[in-house]
């Protein structure tokens, strides 16, 4: 799938962001087995236990079946136009997760037009 259509599909997921503290909606979209799945950040009133948009998505596609994770794209529909990449990009947690699970997707992030792997924005990952 192109980075373009990907990307549009995070963006639309994102108005589905469940974030009633935050205020900060995040979707995510990603390709696995040829299927696309999406994901929204989920808070709950115990703040730590939110679930942010990646992993949201990830969790859709395995619990589908579905492990083959070639793309993954992330929108940040809150995030200011002029806001950094790091305001965008996965947070720690996820980053471990797309470890994980999809070490060799293509990562796209919402208004940059780098494409990473998790190699580039988690180096040295921990695996067993
Ligand atoms: N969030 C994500 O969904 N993905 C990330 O990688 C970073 C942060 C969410 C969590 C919380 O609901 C909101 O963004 C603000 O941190």
């Amino acid at each position: 799938m192109d980075r373009t259509t990907l990307l549009a599909h995070a963006r639309s997921a994102a108005l589905r962001a469940h974030c009633p503290y935050s205020h900060f909606r995040v979707g995510a979209a990603l390709v696995a087995d040829g299927q696309v799945f999406e994901g929204v950040n989920i808070e709950i009133s115990s703040f730590g236990l939110t679930l942010c948009a990646e992993r949201s998505a990830l969790a859709a596609a395995l619990s589908n079946g579905s492990h083959t994770i070639t793309q993954v794209a992330v929108a940040c529909i809150d995030a200011p136009p002029e806001a950094p990449l790091g305001q965008r990009t996965p947070c720690g947690a996820c980053r471990q997760w797309l470890a994980d699970l999809a070490p060799d997707a293509l990562l796209y992030i919402d208004g940059f037009e780098q494409v990473f792997t998790i190699r580039d924005l988690l180096p040295h990952a921990f695996g067993l």
